[in-house]
């Protein structure tokens, strides 16, 4: 990591501390929806910007309790400018009582074999070893709602284990291992317990709905939010789509029919290989992002647009860098995420998995948090996630009319170099209030100085400066995301960044066509 201590990592430290002490707003619950927004009891908005925790797999104790206390955890998440925790527990917590209240954390790892494991809970968590497994999981909720987390309870599968295969016997309702009814049952117990637990502010019915057997016909989703919400009437109800949660293409013509009003949010995952294994490198990697702007509308977008939230509940990828697919995916979904404004929860805050498919201290490569539940995975990653972390717009948000152009490859928006240096343009923090306007005519201006146009006097390899002159400014590709313009010798160029990750114009690149080509240096997004 010390590649990353630069200037930038000193701003996005001072972002960091910025943001906690503007998040730091006690939690205001319950929540309910306006529209496509979900808002407080006074009607303002509240962003979810949420990490999963796992909590459903074989031993059902939260993960990480064996590398660092509970409460270290909780701030950590907290830290890293997260707000909120889906938190996901397997179904049987709540109709095996055997399991919830007579294992204890103890019992649960000995009977995996994790003795490494559980000599870190003595180390980190002693208070929690001899405590039943429903138990610890309240500790964990408690704990979020000590350090201001909200909490959203995620009905992830039936049997406590890793997820998710199409194979699997729980994937749908009527499978071997999936009885609605049974599934009603645990859902009301779980909203009921946590009644009044004021920092539960949503749970999510059922994780990724899949398998051979699924059809949209028998969506059982409505059954349960009627039961969670006669149990709770607080908590908001969200609902999982078809196909590994990536598809609510229909709802559009059948809205959900519930008896309540204020608190459905539908919920949809996007991963690099939602949209087909092996796509994202086999295509030109403008066009396919331009692609799946569009699919992304089809399957679940057009939801914000009828009026309801939409909870973006997995996503993520490979955080060490080497994953193709992942990169390419990773910048086309943030400049969604960002222009969306949506509510999100990212997977996983995970370092290491104490025993999942199989086998002990598993690493996850998409987690927030190094192998020691500690230390940051990945602070460029987190940087680009702490873009989609504020609300930009909705109800009761100081409602900005600037843009901000955003670029997701960095996770920073082009600003101003210095008040010396007013006409020169670099990347910095989004977080900095720089008032670009985006004109019909296709000019980029911003307020204040002299110099406040972004002039195309300059030649292919140069910096982009401000100045009095504007120039036409065109999103000439696909997904818009290329802003280009004519340099002083008339050939057409694209705004770029160097290695210094100063604004320069170069030729524009992976238009269309090629698909070894990477355009993501040259992809802005205003919004
Ligand atoms: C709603 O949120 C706003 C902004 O954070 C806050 O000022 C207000 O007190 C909150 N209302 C409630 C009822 O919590
Ligand atoms: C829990 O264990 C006790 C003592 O072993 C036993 O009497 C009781 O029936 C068990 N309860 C459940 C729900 O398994
Ligand atoms: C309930 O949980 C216990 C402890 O994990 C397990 O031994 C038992 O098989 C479970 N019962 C059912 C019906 O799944
Ligand atoms: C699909 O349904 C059939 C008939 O109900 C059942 O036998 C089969 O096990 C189900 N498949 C899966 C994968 O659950
Ligand atoms: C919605 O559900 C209610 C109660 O279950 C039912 O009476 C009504 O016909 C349903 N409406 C539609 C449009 O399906
Ligand atoms: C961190 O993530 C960025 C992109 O998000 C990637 O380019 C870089 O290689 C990663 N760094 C490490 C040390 O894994």
């Amino acid at each position: 990591m010390t590649e990353t201590i630069s200037c930038l990592t000193l701003l996005y430290l001072l972002f960091l501390l910025l943001s906690s002490i503007v998040l730091t707003l006690a939690i205001d619950y319950p929540l309910s929806t306006d529209s496509r927004w979900i808002v407080n009891e006074s009607g303002h908005r509240v962003k979810l910007a949420c990490a999963n925790w796992p909590s459903h797999l074989k031993p059902v104790v939260a993960e990480g309790l064996s590398s660092q206390p509970m409460d270290s955890i909780s701030k950590k998440i907290r830290e890293m400018g997260f707000n909120c925790v889906r938190l996901t527990w397997p179904l049987e917590l709540m109709i095996n009582d055997t399991l919830a209240l007579n294992v204890t954390v103890k019992q649960s790892f000995e009977r995996y074999g994790l003795d490494h494991e559980l000599k870190g809970i003595y180390t980190h968590n002693p208070s929690i070893i001899n405590i039943p497994l429903i138990n610890v999981f309240q500790m964990v909720v408690k704990s979020l709602g000590n350090n201001d987390v909200m909490v959203i309870l995620d009905n992830h599968k039936t049997v406590p284990g890793w997820c998710c295969s199409n194979d699997d016997p729980d994937a749908f309702f009527g499978d071997p291992k999936f009885d609605p009814d049974l599934w009603i049952l645990g859902l009301k117990k779980m909203a009921t317990i946590f009644m009044n637990v004021n920092n539960v502010v949503g749970m999510s019915l059922r994780n990724e709905l899949r398998g051979y057997n699924h059809t949209s016909k028998d969506w059982y989703m409505q059954k349960g939010a009627e039961a969670v919400h006669a149990s709770n009437p607080n908590v908001l109800v969200i609902l999982s789509g078809l196909a590994f949660d990536a598809d609510l293409t229909f709802l559009r013509d059948r809205p959900v029919n519930l008896s309540f009003k204020k608190k459905l949010v539908l919920e949809l995952h996007w991963y690099a290989f939602t949209d087909g294994v092996g796509q994202w490198k086999s295509h030109n990697v403008n066009d396919f992002c331009s692609h799946i702007f569009a699919k992304e509308r089809r399957t679940g977008g057009f939801l914000l647009e009828q009026g309801f939230p939409l909870f973006l509940s997995e996503f993520g990828t490979d955080q060490r860098g080497g994953d193709l697919e992942g990169n390419r995916y990773m910048s086309c979904m943030l400049a969604w995420a960002a222009e969306k404004d949506i509510d999100w929860a990212v997977w996983a805050v995970t370092g290491v998995y104490y025993f999942r498919e199989g086998k002990r201290g598993v690493v996850e490569a998409y987690g927030m948090l190094d192998a020691n539940w500690h230390d940051v995975h990945n602070y460029t990653y987190l940087r680009r996630l702490s873009v989609i972390q504020p609300p930009h717009k909705g109800p009761g948000i100081k409602h900005n009319y600037h843009k901000k152009i955003f670029h997701p490859l960095t996770g920073l928006c082009v600003v101003r170099k210095s008040p010396i240096h007013e006409s020169e343009l670099t990347l910095g923090p989004c977080t900095k209030d720089e008032p670009w306007s985006y004109s019909r005519g296709g000019t980029l201006e911003i307020q204040g100085g002299q110099r406040s146009c972004l002039e195309g006097e300059t030649s292919v390899g140069k910096s982009v400066k401000l100045g009095e002159k504007c120039t036409r400014i065109k999103q000439i590709s696909a997904t818009k995301m290329h802003l280009s313009f004519k340099s002083t010798d008339g050939s057409l160029v694209c705004l770029d960044v160097d290695s210094d990750n100063n604004v320069v114009a170069n030729r524009c690149k992976c238009l269309t066509g090629d698909i070894t080509c990477e355009p993501a240096s040259q992809w802005f997004k205003i919004f």
